[in-house]
Parts: structure tokens; C-alpha cells; sequence
């Protein structure tokens, strides 16, 4: 829900619209470079398609770029605090900011692989009755697949699910805007954890195109 989610942005979001916005005789991301610095600085971590292995470690593939381009303007700020992101973040011009973000929203989703063992039924039932109950779908979409500054969360991987809910539960990360602080207000840990395990095997359709 573009439009809902426009609304929850903060004056602080606005000072960061320009960078989204393609500057004057820019150059797109993939002429500027950017896919090859993408596999030498960030495949390693995130994986050459946007969805990596590494624990704790988010898939980009499927996000907006717009989404992409805040969240490395807060690493680079230090307003979103992750070691390994803020090294990587901290030398980025506004440039840089613009064009590895342009190449995320490049990548299609890659769906989670197959888990190992089937999904609790009982587990996801409670885990989409919570994401319907707590508006999780109103914002990030029925299919949960974002849009513009809203990430796609459907499929992301379960462990950085867990981590990063709870540190806009703990206000560790405050985000761009208080939408999500807002969000979980209320919400008891064990059901945050049951949300990570619904939303991570979300059985719905993953192939929309990137960026739409
Ligand atoms: C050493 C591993 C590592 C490298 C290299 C790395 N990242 Fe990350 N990245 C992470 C981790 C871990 C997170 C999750 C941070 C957190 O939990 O707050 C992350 C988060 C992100 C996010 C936020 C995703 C989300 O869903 O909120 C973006 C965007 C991002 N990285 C882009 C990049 C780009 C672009 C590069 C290359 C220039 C890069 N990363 C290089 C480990 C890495
Ligand atoms: C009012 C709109 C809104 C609602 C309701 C909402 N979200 Fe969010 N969500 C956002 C926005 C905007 C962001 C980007 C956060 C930021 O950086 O400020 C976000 C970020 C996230 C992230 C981080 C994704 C990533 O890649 O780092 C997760 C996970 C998430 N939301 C899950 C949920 C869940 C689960 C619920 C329901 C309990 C929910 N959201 C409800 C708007 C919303």
C-alpha cells in the first residue's frame, strides 16, 4: 500500500527524496558500474543474485530501490547501527548511494529455498492471523512483497527476521520513520518470533517483478 505507507514519512525521509531522485544526465546503474561493484563489494556478504547464504544477513533481491537507497543513507549516517554495514556504508558518496540502489532494485525476488522439513501448520496459521491482526499486510502489501520505501519481507530469511524485529521492538533500530516501532507496540516476543517463521515460509506468490 503505496500510498498509506506515504504517508508515514517523516520530515527527516524527505531530506533524502532528492538522492532517490535520478539526478540530471545521471547514468543508470548498470552503465555507471555499479553491477560489477556490486559482485566485488557486496556478492561476497549478499550473494551474486541478491540472496546470499550468510547468516544474519538480509536478501536485497526483490527490494525497491527506493527502500534500498534509505537504508543505506541511514548506515552511512550511522541512524541504522550494523558493523559490517556501516563499514561499507561510510565511504559512499551520494552518488554511490543512488547507483548501487538503482542495481538492487534491479534484481528479482529469489525465493527461499525449499526448508528442510514442511512448515508447521499450526505455527503459520497463528503466524498470518498475527500479520493480519497487527496490520503487517496493510503496509507491506497482501502478498507482503513492499513497494517503493516498504520492504518486501515475504521469504526473507528467518534469522535476520527475528533480529532486526526485535531491534525496532528495543528501538536498537529506529527506522526512517516510526511506522514500525508503532507496529509492534504490544506484540509479545514469542509472537515476533512466530511472525519471522510465517513471513520467512510464505507460501504466496514471490515472482512479482522487482521494484513494481
Ligand atoms: C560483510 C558482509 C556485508 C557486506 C560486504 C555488505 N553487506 Fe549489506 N548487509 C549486511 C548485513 C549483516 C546486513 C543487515 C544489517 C542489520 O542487521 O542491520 C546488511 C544490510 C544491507 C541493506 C539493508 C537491507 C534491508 O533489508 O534492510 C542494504 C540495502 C545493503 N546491506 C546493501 C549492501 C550493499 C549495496 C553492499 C555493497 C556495497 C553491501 N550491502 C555489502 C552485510 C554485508
Ligand atoms: C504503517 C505501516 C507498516 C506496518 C503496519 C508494518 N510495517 Fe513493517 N515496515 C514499514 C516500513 C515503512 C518499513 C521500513 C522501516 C524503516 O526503515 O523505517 C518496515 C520495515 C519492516 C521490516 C524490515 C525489513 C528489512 O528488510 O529490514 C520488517 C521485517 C517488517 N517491517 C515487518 C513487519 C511486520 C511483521 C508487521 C506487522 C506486525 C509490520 N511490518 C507492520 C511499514 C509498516
Amino acid at each position: 500500500m503505496r500510498g498509506a505507507a506515504r504517508l508515514t514519512l517523516t520530515a527527516a525521509a524527505a531530506a533524502f527524496v532528492w538522492l532517490a531522485a535520478p539526478a540530471a544526465g545521471a547514468q543508470p546503474a548498470a552503465q555507471g558500474g555499479y553491477a560489477q561493484r556490486f559482485a566485488a563489494l557486496c556478492a561476497a556478504c549478499h550473494g551474486a543474485t541478491g540472496r546470499g547464504e550468510m547468516a544474519g544477513t538480509p536478501a536485497l533481491a526483490g527490494q525497491h530501490s527506493f527502500y534500498a537507497i534509505t537504508q543505506l543513507f541511514l548506515f552511512r549516517e550511522g541512524r541504522r547501527a550494523n558493523e559490517a554495514m556501516t563499514a561499507v556504508a561510510k565511504t559512499m558518496t551520494d552518488q554511490d548511494l543512488r547507483g548501487f540502489s538503482d542495481y538492487i532494485g534491479t534484481l528479482a525476488p529469489v525465493p527461499a529455498p525449499p526448508p528442510a522439513t514442511p512448515p508447521d501448520a499450526a505455527r503459520m496459521t497463528r503466524g498470518q492471523t498475527l500479520a493480519q491482526q497487527f496490520k503487517c499486510t496493510m503496509c507491506h502489501g497482501a502478498d507482503l512483497s513492499g513497494g517503493q520505501q516498504v520492504p518486501r519481507i515475504a521469504q526473507q530469511r528467518e534469522d535476520y527476521l527475528q533480529m532486526t524485529l526485535r531491534e525496532f521492538r528495543s528501538g536498537k533500530r529506529p527506522g526512517y520513520t516510526m511506522a514500525m516501532v508503532e507496529a509492534l507496540n504490544g506484540i509479545p516476543p514469542e509472537d515476533l518470533d512466530t511472525l519471522a517463521y510465517y513471513i520467512s515460509r510464505y507460501p504466496g506468490p514471490s515472482a512479482k517483478a522487482a521494484g513494481k
